[in-house]
């Protein structure tokens, strides 16, 4: 299992104030020497936190592997292509959502997602979709080519407390996924209090966490709320 530090939360606090502090690449460096496998950012279209210059520098400095999350975005899948990050998660993005809402609706035919899949990959770069967990979307991405799903897990996060339901529908989506030969990634909402479940589904092997680690890290430093949040992760899959 792979924990890669989502560390957009470090920019938008340095765009708060459009200064030069914190510094992503710092940030990126911090959270690999405590044990992040990857670094991920989300160039969004409307450059809120992380800029086109943060990922040409984290894509020299970052010494695992760096994780750009991007939509489906002509100008920024070129962009992508260009700086050729080891991976490229693609994800919806709508200019007035806090977060990224949901995972991508994949259609049959759809030439934007289709021309972004190919423009990245043509550039070398794995390419995975951030989806729900659904059975049919899950088999749209086998059909799409791509190597890799990152699975949704924000309906997980905002029920976890209430049931098991939306545990079992993203156990089921993933091995669905691994039995049509797709990588499993998963990822949003993740936090100290509930990744342990979803880190021992075996099918995973990638988790993307940010807000929760950033915000803890105001508290425990960087450093530490990475070192926590991999703990966590470790002892889930090998109690
Ligand atoms: N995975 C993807 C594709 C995302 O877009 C995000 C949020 O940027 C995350 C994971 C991390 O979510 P969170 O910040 O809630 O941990």
């Amino acid at each position: 299992m792979r924990l890669y530090v989502n560390i957009d939360h470090v920019a938008t606090l340095r765009e708060a104030r459009k200064t030069d502090e914190p510094d992503p690449v710092q940030a990126a460096a911090e959270c690999e020497q405590a044990g992040a496998r990857g670094i991920s950012v989300h160039l969004r279209e409307d450059r809120r936190h992380i800029q086109d210059a943060d990922v040409k520098a984290l894509a020299e400095s970052v010494r695992t592997v760096l994780n750009l999350e991007l939509g489906a975005h002509d100008e920024i899948v070129k962009l992508g292509a260009r700086i050729k990050p080891f991976q490229a998660t693609l994800v919806p993005e709508k200019r007035q959502e806090i977060t990224t809402e949901g995972g991508l609706a994949l259609r049959k035919g759809d030439r934007r997602i289709k021309g972004a899949i190919d423009g990245l990959q043509r550039a070398g770069i794995r390419v995975s979709l951030f989806i729900d967990p659904s059975l049919k979307t899950i088999d749209m991405a086998r059909e799409l080519g791509v190597p890799a799903i990152e699975l949704h897990t924000g309906r997980y996060a905002h029920t976890w407390r209430k049931g098991d339901a939306a545990l079992n529908e993203l156990q089921r989506a993933a091995t669905h996924a691994k039995d049509i030969g797709l990588a499993v990634h998963a990822g949003h909402g993740l936090t100290y209090d509930n990744v342990r479940p979803v880190a021992q589904i075996p099918e995973i092997e990638e988790l993307n966490i940010g807000h929760s680690i950033v915000s803890n890290a105001v508290f425990w430093g960087l450093e530490e709320a990475v070192r926590r949040m991999k703990k966590l992760v470790i002892e889930a899959r090998n109690p």
